[in-house]
Protein backbone atom coordinates (compact mmCIF):
# COMPACT_ATOMS: atom_id res chain seq x y z
CA UNK A 1 0.00 0.00 0.00
CA UNK A 2 1.16 3.21 -0.79
CA UNK A 3 2.18 5.59 2.17
CA UNK A 4 -0.65 8.53 3.09
CA UNK A 5 0.11 11.67 3.97
CA UNK A 6 -1.69 14.17 6.05
CA UNK A 7 -2.26 17.64 4.42
CA UNK A 8 -1.37 19.66 7.73
CA UNK A 9 2.16 17.76 7.84
CA UNK A 10 4.17 15.53 9.52
CA UNK A 11 6.20 15.09 12.35
CA UNK A 12 10.08 14.88 11.76
CA UNK A 13 10.87 11.52 13.53
CA UNK A 14 8.93 9.85 16.00
CA UNK A 15 11.32 11.01 18.81
CA UNK A 16 9.34 13.93 17.69
CA UNK A 17 5.75 12.27 18.79
CA UNK A 18 6.62 11.36 21.44
CA UNK A 19 7.52 14.46 22.72
CA UNK A 20 4.27 16.10 20.82
CA UNK A 21 2.11 13.56 22.13
CA UNK A 22 4.18 13.73 25.98
CA UNK A 23 3.21 17.65 25.73
CA UNK A 24 -0.13 17.29 25.16
CA UNK A 25 -0.72 15.01 28.10
CA UNK A 26 1.67 16.44 31.07
CA UNK A 27 0.16 19.43 31.98
CA UNK A 28 -2.44 20.98 34.55
CA UNK A 29 -3.86 17.58 34.94
CA UNK A 30 -1.05 16.15 36.28
CA UNK A 31 0.34 18.84 38.35
CA UNK A 32 -2.82 20.87 39.48
CA UNK A 33 -5.38 18.62 39.16
CA UNK A 34 -4.10 15.06 39.76
CA UNK A 35 -3.10 15.90 43.55
CA UNK A 36 -6.26 18.07 44.23
CA UNK A 37 -8.32 15.18 43.23
CA UNK A 38 -6.45 12.24 45.05
CA UNK A 39 -6.21 14.72 48.34
CA UNK A 40 -10.38 14.72 48.24
CA UNK A 41 -11.07 11.18 47.32
CA UNK A 42 -8.43 10.39 50.12
CA UNK A 43 -5.25 9.36 48.52
CA UNK A 44 -4.00 5.82 48.39
CA UNK A 45 -6.80 3.57 46.91
CA UNK A 46 -7.60 6.33 44.28
CA UNK A 47 -4.27 6.48 43.82
CA UNK A 48 -4.11 2.71 42.95
CA UNK A 49 -7.32 2.60 40.90
CA UNK A 50 -5.79 5.38 38.78
CA UNK A 51 -2.64 3.09 38.15
CA UNK A 52 -4.42 0.53 37.32
CA UNK A 53 -7.33 2.46 34.48
CA UNK A 54 -4.04 3.79 32.85
CA UNK A 55 -2.58 0.16 33.18
CA UNK A 56 -5.83 -1.65 31.64
CA UNK A 57 -8.01 0.87 30.32
CA UNK A 58 -5.76 4.35 28.84
CA UNK A 59 -2.43 2.84 27.61
CA UNK A 60 -4.45 0.14 24.82
CA UNK A 61 -6.92 3.05 24.09
CA UNK A 62 -3.98 5.06 23.07
CA UNK A 63 -2.43 3.12 20.91
CA UNK A 64 -6.32 2.82 19.24
CA UNK A 65 -6.42 6.13 18.82
CA UNK A 66 -2.96 6.48 16.91
CA UNK A 67 -3.55 2.95 14.69
CA UNK A 68 -6.98 5.13 13.47
CA UNK A 69 -5.44 8.46 13.39
CA UNK A 70 -1.85 7.24 11.36
CA UNK A 71 -4.04 5.04 9.37
CA UNK A 72 -6.57 7.35 8.09
CA UNK A 73 -4.20 10.34 7.92
CA UNK A 74 -7.20 13.18 8.84
CA UNK A 75 -8.40 14.54 11.74
CA UNK A 76 -10.52 12.75 14.04
CA UNK A 77 -14.12 12.93 12.28
CA UNK A 78 -13.20 12.39 8.34
CA UNK A 79 -10.64 9.33 9.99
CA UNK A 80 -13.81 7.55 11.90
CA UNK A 81 -15.86 8.19 8.45
CA UNK A 82 -13.51 6.95 6.33
CA UNK A 83 -12.44 4.20 7.95
CA UNK A 84 -15.80 2.78 8.95
CA UNK A 85 -16.75 3.37 5.16
CA UNK A 86 -13.49 1.02 4.13
CA UNK A 87 -14.65 -1.68 6.58
CA UNK A 88 -18.08 -1.67 5.27
CA UNK A 89 -19.84 0.18 8.55
CA UNK A 90 -22.06 3.42 9.03
CA UNK A 91 -20.38 6.37 8.14
CA UNK A 92 -22.16 7.96 11.31
CA UNK A 93 -18.78 6.68 13.31
CA UNK A 94 -17.49 10.23 12.71
CA UNK A 95 -20.22 11.52 14.86
CA UNK A 96 -17.53 10.47 18.04
CA UNK A 97 -15.19 12.69 16.17
CA UNK A 98 -17.72 15.61 16.63
CA UNK A 99 -18.09 14.65 20.60
CA UNK A 100 -14.22 14.88 20.90
CA UNK A 101 -14.07 18.58 19.50
CA UNK A 102 -16.83 19.64 21.77
CA UNK A 103 -14.63 18.30 24.02
CA UNK A 104 -11.92 20.31 23.57
CA UNK A 105 -13.55 23.15 23.42
CA UNK A 106 -15.23 22.76 26.69
CA UNK A 107 -12.06 21.48 28.19
CA UNK A 108 -10.36 24.65 26.67
CA UNK A 109 -12.64 26.86 28.60
CA UNK A 110 -11.35 26.16 32.24
CA UNK A 111 -8.10 24.73 31.34
CA UNK A 112 -7.52 28.33 29.74
CA UNK A 113 -8.71 29.86 33.42
CA UNK A 114 -6.22 27.65 35.34
CA UNK A 115 -3.31 28.62 33.27
CA UNK A 116 -4.05 31.74 34.04
CA UNK A 117 -3.76 31.32 37.52
CA UNK A 118 -0.36 30.07 36.08
CA UNK A 119 0.24 33.11 34.71
CA UNK A 120 -0.38 34.86 37.49
CA UNK A 121 1.76 33.18 39.91
CA UNK A 122 4.42 33.17 37.67
CA UNK A 123 4.39 37.19 38.06
CA UNK A 124 3.68 36.98 42.15
CA UNK A 125 6.84 34.33 42.75
CA UNK A 126 8.96 36.96 40.41
CA UNK A 127 7.92 40.23 42.19
CA UNK A 128 8.74 37.92 45.81
CA UNK A 129 5.14 39.04 46.56
CA UNK A 130 5.28 35.44 48.16
CA UNK A 131 8.33 35.54 50.45
CA UNK A 132 7.50 34.13 53.72
CA UNK A 133 3.39 33.79 52.78
CA UNK A 134 1.57 32.14 55.89
CA UNK A 135 -0.72 29.29 54.75
CA UNK A 136 -3.49 31.60 55.68
CA UNK A 137 -2.01 34.60 53.44
CA UNK A 138 -1.49 32.62 50.73
CA UNK A 139 -5.39 31.30 50.54
CA UNK A 140 -6.45 34.70 51.26
CA UNK A 141 -4.23 35.84 48.13
CA UNK A 142 -5.90 32.80 45.85
CA UNK A 143 -9.28 33.91 46.83
CA UNK A 144 -8.38 37.57 46.20
CA UNK A 145 -7.33 36.88 42.62
CA UNK A 146 -10.19 34.05 41.96
CA UNK A 147 -12.79 37.33 43.17
CA UNK A 148 -11.27 39.70 40.64
CA UNK A 149 -12.67 38.70 37.15
CA UNK A 150 -10.64 41.81 35.47
CA UNK A 151 -7.22 40.10 36.19
CA UNK A 152 -8.64 36.68 35.67
CA UNK A 153 -9.87 37.68 32.08
CA UNK A 154 -6.97 39.13 31.30
CA UNK A 155 -4.55 36.35 32.21
CA UNK A 156 -7.07 33.92 30.49
CA UNK A 157 -7.18 36.10 26.98
CA UNK A 158 -3.04 36.19 27.55
CA UNK A 159 -3.01 32.59 27.39
CA UNK A 160 -5.82 31.85 24.86
CA UNK A 161 -3.64 34.17 22.07
CA UNK A 162 -0.45 32.39 23.09
CA UNK A 163 -2.23 28.76 22.58
CA UNK A 164 -3.90 30.23 19.19
CA UNK A 165 -0.30 31.45 17.85
CA UNK A 166 1.36 28.70 18.20
CA UNK A 167 -1.60 26.37 16.58
CA UNK A 168 -1.98 28.82 13.34
CA UNK A 169 1.41 28.17 12.66
CA UNK A 170 0.91 24.75 11.90
CA UNK A 171 2.10 21.43 12.34
CA UNK A 172 5.50 22.24 11.89
CA UNK A 173 6.49 25.60 12.08
CA UNK A 174 3.82 26.15 15.24
CA UNK A 175 3.23 22.43 17.44
CA UNK A 176 6.71 21.20 16.09
CA UNK A 177 8.78 24.33 17.08
CA UNK A 178 6.93 24.26 20.07
CA UNK A 179 7.59 21.12 21.14
CA UNK A 180 11.10 21.07 20.24
CA UNK A 181 11.85 24.43 22.25
CA UNK A 182 9.40 23.51 25.73
CA UNK A 183 9.70 19.81 26.02
CA UNK A 184 13.21 20.01 27.05
CA UNK A 185 12.36 22.65 29.75
CA UNK A 186 8.96 19.88 31.16
CA UNK A 187 12.34 17.92 31.34
CA UNK A 188 14.40 19.90 33.56
CA UNK A 189 10.74 20.90 35.82
CA UNK A 190 10.55 16.75 36.19
CA UNK A 191 14.18 17.39 37.86
CA UNK A 192 13.81 20.23 39.97
CA UNK A 193 10.00 18.51 40.87
CA UNK A 194 11.64 15.28 42.07
CA UNK A 195 14.59 16.17 43.88
CA UNK A 196 12.74 19.06 45.44
CA UNK A 197 10.16 16.29 46.51
CA UNK A 198 13.08 14.15 48.14
CA UNK A 199 13.74 17.37 49.90
CA UNK A 200 10.90 17.99 51.74
CA UNK A 201 10.32 17.31 55.43
CA UNK A 202 6.74 16.01 55.15
CA UNK A 203 8.15 13.42 52.10
CA UNK A 204 7.83 10.79 54.64
CA UNK A 205 3.64 11.82 54.93
CA UNK A 206 3.21 12.48 51.38
CA UNK A 207 4.28 9.39 50.54
CA UNK A 208 2.26 6.97 53.13
CA UNK A 209 -0.86 9.41 52.04
CA UNK A 210 -0.02 8.62 48.25
CA UNK A 211 0.08 5.04 48.20
CA UNK A 212 -0.96 3.32 51.32
CA UNK A 213 -4.13 1.95 50.07
CA UNK A 214 -7.11 1.27 52.34
CA UNK A 215 -9.60 0.49 49.39
CA UNK A 216 -12.54 0.47 52.40
CA UNK A 217 -12.42 4.05 51.77
CA UNK A 218 -13.26 4.19 47.96
CA UNK A 219 -16.76 5.15 46.53
CA UNK A 220 -18.11 4.21 42.93
CA UNK A 221 -17.63 8.22 42.79
CA UNK A 222 -14.09 8.27 43.50
CA UNK A 223 -13.53 5.07 40.96
CA UNK A 224 -15.16 7.18 38.21
CA UNK A 225 -12.88 10.36 39.14
CA UNK A 226 -9.86 8.16 38.57
CA UNK A 227 -11.43 6.24 35.48
CA UNK A 228 -12.33 9.91 34.15
CA UNK A 229 -8.81 11.25 34.87
CA UNK A 230 -6.70 8.47 33.07
CA UNK A 231 -8.82 9.36 29.79
CA UNK A 232 -7.56 13.81 30.85
CA UNK A 233 -4.43 13.13 31.84
CA UNK A 234 -3.54 11.09 28.58
CA UNK A 235 -5.38 13.29 26.56
CA UNK A 236 -7.80 10.03 25.67
CA UNK A 237 -11.41 10.49 24.63
CA UNK A 238 -11.51 13.49 22.33
CA UNK A 239 -9.58 12.57 19.19
CA UNK A 240 -6.29 14.80 20.15
CA UNK A 241 -4.01 11.85 20.32
CA UNK A 242 -5.78 10.40 17.07
CA UNK A 243 -5.11 13.77 15.39
CA UNK A 244 -1.63 13.75 17.09
CA UNK A 245 -1.38 9.80 15.24
CA UNK A 246 -2.11 11.28 11.97
CA UNK A 247 1.20 13.08 11.68
CA UNK A 248 3.07 9.95 12.91
CA UNK A 249 6.15 8.56 10.62
CA UNK A 250 5.14 5.27 9.09
CA UNK A 251 8.11 3.40 10.80
CA UNK A 252 7.71 3.88 14.52
CA UNK A 253 6.44 1.68 16.47
CA UNK A 254 2.86 2.49 18.37
CA UNK A 255 3.09 0.12 21.49
CA UNK A 256 6.71 1.20 22.71
CA UNK A 257 6.06 4.74 21.64
CA UNK A 258 2.66 5.02 23.49
CA UNK A 259 4.41 3.43 26.70
CA UNK A 260 6.75 5.65 26.58
CA UNK A 261 3.89 8.27 26.36
CA UNK A 262 2.15 6.73 29.41
CA UNK A 263 4.61 6.14 31.30
CA UNK A 264 5.82 9.80 31.51
CA UNK A 265 2.34 11.43 32.03
CA UNK A 266 2.29 9.00 35.55
CA UNK A 267 5.49 9.36 36.57
CA UNK A 268 4.89 13.46 36.26
CA UNK A 269 1.91 12.91 38.01
CA UNK A 270 3.20 10.71 40.89
CA UNK A 271 6.65 13.17 41.46
CA UNK A 272 3.78 16.34 41.46
CA UNK A 273 1.65 14.31 44.53
CA UNK A 274 4.95 13.50 46.21
CA UNK A 275 5.67 17.32 45.73
CA UNK A 276 2.81 19.09 47.27
CA UNK A 277 1.25 16.59 49.86
CA UNK A 278 4.30 16.95 52.12
CA UNK A 279 4.01 20.77 52.25
CA UNK A 280 0.45 20.37 52.92
CA UNK A 281 0.90 17.81 56.11
CA UNK A 282 4.02 19.65 57.32
CA UNK A 283 1.97 22.89 57.13
CA UNK A 284 -1.28 21.48 58.78
CA UNK A 285 -3.23 22.50 55.74
CA UNK A 286 -6.33 20.54 54.49
CA UNK A 287 -5.59 17.82 51.74
CA UNK A 288 -9.04 18.01 50.33
CA UNK A 289 -8.66 21.81 49.80
CA UNK A 290 -9.78 21.34 46.08
CA UNK A 291 -8.45 22.97 43.31
CA UNK A 292 -6.51 25.68 45.28
CA UNK A 293 -4.65 22.99 46.86
CA UNK A 294 -1.10 23.53 44.62
CA UNK A 295 -2.19 27.15 44.38
CA UNK A 296 -2.02 27.50 48.00
CA UNK A 297 0.91 25.11 49.29
CA UNK A 298 3.78 25.72 46.98
CA UNK A 299 3.95 29.23 47.51
CA UNK A 300 3.87 28.77 51.03
CA UNK A 301 6.29 26.31 50.62
CA UNK A 302 8.41 28.18 48.42
CA UNK A 303 8.36 31.34 50.34
CA UNK A 304 9.94 29.43 53.53
CA UNK A 305 12.51 27.41 51.56
CA UNK A 306 16.10 29.27 50.97
CA UNK A 307 15.84 30.59 47.04
CA UNK A 308 12.91 29.84 46.94
CA UNK A 309 11.91 33.03 45.07
CA UNK A 310 14.22 31.97 42.18
CA UNK A 311 12.35 27.97 42.48
CA UNK A 312 9.16 29.11 42.71
CA UNK A 313 9.24 31.31 39.56
CA UNK A 314 10.93 28.62 37.83
CA UNK A 315 8.42 26.15 38.68
CA UNK A 316 5.30 28.47 37.33
CA UNK A 317 7.03 29.03 34.41
CA UNK A 318 7.06 25.46 33.80
CA UNK A 319 3.57 24.28 35.09
CA UNK A 320 2.70 27.20 32.55
CA UNK A 321 5.07 25.51 29.91
CA UNK A 322 2.94 22.18 30.12
CA UNK A 323 0.08 24.06 30.45
CA UNK A 324 0.71 25.80 27.06
CA UNK A 325 1.81 22.36 25.13
CA UNK A 326 -1.28 20.70 26.61
CA UNK A 327 -3.83 23.81 25.28
CA UNK A 328 -2.39 23.62 21.98
CA UNK A 329 -3.56 19.69 21.48
CA UNK A 330 -7.19 20.90 22.70
CA UNK A 331 -7.51 22.70 19.82
CA UNK A 332 -5.81 21.21 17.22
CA UNK A 333 -8.34 18.50 16.47
CA UNK A 334 -10.98 20.98 15.83
CA UNK A 335 -8.54 23.46 13.16
CA UNK A 336 -7.63 20.33 11.47
CA UNK A 337 -11.15 19.80 10.91
CA UNK A 338 -11.99 23.08 9.65
CA UNK A 339 -9.05 23.34 7.08
CA UNK A 340 -10.10 19.90 5.93
CA UNK A 341 -14.02 20.60 5.76
CA UNK A 342 -14.09 24.40 4.67
CA UNK A 343 -11.18 24.85 3.35
CA UNK A 344 -10.10 27.30 5.04
CA UNK A 345 -6.78 28.91 5.72
CA UNK A 346 -5.44 27.65 9.37
CA UNK A 347 -5.14 30.69 10.73
CA UNK A 348 -8.92 32.18 10.15
CA UNK A 349 -9.80 28.72 11.74
CA UNK A 350 -7.84 28.88 14.54
CA UNK A 351 -8.85 32.22 15.21
CA UNK A 352 -12.33 31.87 14.96
CA UNK A 353 -11.83 28.52 16.99
CA UNK A 354 -10.18 30.92 19.56
CA UNK A 355 -12.68 33.33 20.00
CA UNK A 356 -15.14 30.67 20.78
CA UNK A 357 -13.12 29.12 23.65
CA UNK A 358 -12.41 32.49 24.81
CA UNK A 359 -15.73 33.75 24.87
CA UNK A 360 -17.05 30.26 26.98
CA UNK A 361 -13.67 30.83 28.90
CA UNK A 362 -15.33 34.07 30.21
CA UNK A 363 -18.25 31.90 31.73
CA UNK A 364 -15.39 29.27 33.59
CA UNK A 365 -13.71 32.68 35.17
CA UNK A 366 -16.76 34.23 36.07
CA UNK A 367 -17.76 30.91 38.03
CA UNK A 368 -15.96 32.32 41.38
CA UNK A 369 -17.41 35.88 40.68
CA UNK A 370 -20.41 37.68 39.40
CA UNK A 371 -21.57 33.94 37.58
CA UNK A 372 -21.11 32.35 41.01
CA UNK A 373 -25.12 31.77 41.41
CA UNK A 374 -25.28 30.17 37.67
CA UNK A 375 -25.29 26.28 38.45
CA UNK A 376 -25.58 23.60 36.24
CA UNK A 377 -26.82 20.31 38.44
CA UNK A 378 -25.48 22.10 41.53
CA UNK A 379 -22.31 22.79 40.52
CA UNK A 380 -20.66 26.19 39.05
CA UNK A 381 -19.75 26.46 35.51
CA UNK A 382 -16.38 25.84 35.64
CA UNK A 383 -16.57 22.75 38.14
CA UNK A 384 -19.64 21.73 35.86
CA UNK A 385 -17.25 21.48 32.83
CA UNK A 386 -14.77 19.74 34.56
CA UNK A 387 -16.84 17.16 35.53
CA UNK A 388 -18.79 16.80 32.37
CA UNK A 389 -15.85 16.40 30.24
CA UNK A 390 -13.42 14.24 32.28
CA UNK A 391 -15.94 12.07 33.89
CA UNK A 392 -18.60 11.85 31.24
CA UNK A 393 -17.38 12.84 27.59
CA UNK A 394 -13.81 11.40 27.89
CA UNK A 395 -14.90 7.96 28.86
CA UNK A 396 -17.63 7.89 26.62
CA UNK A 397 -15.24 8.93 23.82
CA UNK A 398 -13.09 6.34 25.29
CA UNK A 399 -15.36 3.85 25.43
CA UNK A 400 -16.10 3.91 21.51
CA UNK A 401 -12.89 5.01 20.30
CA UNK A 402 -12.10 1.19 21.66
CA UNK A 403 -15.27 -0.42 20.44
CA UNK A 404 -14.70 1.41 16.83
CA UNK A 405 -11.07 -0.27 17.38
CA UNK A 406 -12.08 -3.55 18.23
CA UNK A 407 -15.18 -4.47 16.31
CA UNK A 408 -15.90 -1.93 13.30
CA UNK A 409 -12.64 -1.36 11.88
CA UNK A 410 -10.87 -4.28 9.58
CA UNK A 411 -8.59 -6.33 12.04
CA UNK A 412 -6.23 -6.66 9.12
CA UNK A 413 -5.81 -3.12 9.26
CA UNK A 414 -5.13 -2.77 13.13
CA UNK A 415 -2.47 -5.96 12.66
CA UNK A 416 -0.62 -3.82 10.05
CA UNK A 417 -0.84 -0.41 11.62
CA UNK A 418 -0.02 -1.96 15.43
CA UNK A 419 2.72 -4.79 14.12
CA UNK A 420 3.66 -5.93 17.63
CA UNK A 421 5.79 -8.11 18.54
CA UNK A 422 3.78 -11.53 18.70
CA UNK A 423 0.34 -12.71 17.59
CA UNK A 424 -0.13 -13.08 20.99
CA UNK A 425 0.32 -9.43 22.41
CA UNK A 426 -2.21 -8.84 19.40
CA UNK A 427 -4.85 -10.78 20.80
CA UNK A 428 -4.56 -9.56 24.09
CA UNK A 429 -4.80 -5.97 22.75
CA UNK A 430 -7.85 -6.65 21.15
CA UNK A 431 -9.05 -8.85 23.79
CA UNK A 432 -8.97 -5.35 25.95
CA UNK A 433 -10.61 -2.72 23.28
CA UNK A 434 -13.41 -5.31 22.88
CA UNK A 435 -13.68 -6.45 26.36
CA UNK A 436 -11.60 -5.30 29.04
CA UNK A 437 -12.06 -1.48 28.36
CA UNK A 438 -15.42 -0.97 27.12
CA UNK A 439 -16.76 -3.13 29.63
CA UNK A 440 -14.87 -1.55 32.65
CA UNK A 441 -15.96 2.19 31.83
CA UNK A 442 -19.82 1.05 31.31
CA UNK A 443 -19.69 -0.85 35.17
CA UNK A 444 -18.37 2.29 36.55
CA UNK A 445 -20.76 4.71 34.73
CA UNK A 446 -23.94 2.38 35.61
CA UNK A 447 -22.87 1.82 39.63
CA UNK A 448 -22.53 5.63 39.49
CA UNK A 449 -25.76 6.23 38.08
N1 LIG B 1 -3.70 15.77 29.22
C1 LIG B 1 -3.81 17.15 29.64
C2 LIG B 1 -3.40 17.25 31.09
O1 LIG B 1 -3.20 16.24 31.76
O2 LIG B 1 -3.28 18.38 31.57
C3 LIG B 1 -5.17 17.72 29.42
C4 LIG B 1 -5.73 17.40 28.08
C5 LIG B 1 -5.08 17.86 26.94
C6 LIG B 1 -6.87 16.63 27.97
C7 LIG B 1 -5.57 17.52 25.70
C8 LIG B 1 -7.36 16.30 26.75
C9 LIG B 1 -6.69 16.74 25.62
F1 LIG B 1 -7.17 16.42 24.46
NA1 LIG C 1 -1.64 14.51 31.88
Amino acid sequence: MQEKKSIHGSWASRWIFILAATGSAVGLGNIWKFPYITGENGGGAFVLVYLVCIALVGIPIMMAEVFVGRRARQSPVNALTDLAEESGHSKKWGLVGFMGMLAGVLIFSFYSVVAGWVLQYIVSTASGALNNISSDDAGALFSGLLADPTTLLMWHTIFTIMVVVVVAAGVNAGLERATRIMMPALFVLLLVLFGYAMSTDGFEAGWHFMFDFDVSKLSWDAVLVALGHSFFTLSLGMGTIMAYGSYMPKRASIGSTVLAIGFLDTIVALIAGLAIFPIIFSNGMDPAAGPGLMFISLPVAFGQMAGGQFFGFLFFVLIGVAAWTSAISLLEPTVAYLVEKFEMGRTKATIALGVVVWALGIMCLGSFNFMSDVTFFGKNTFDFLDYLTANIMLPLGGILVSVFAGWVVKQKFAAEELSLKSDALLKLWLFVVKFVAPIAVAIVFVLNL
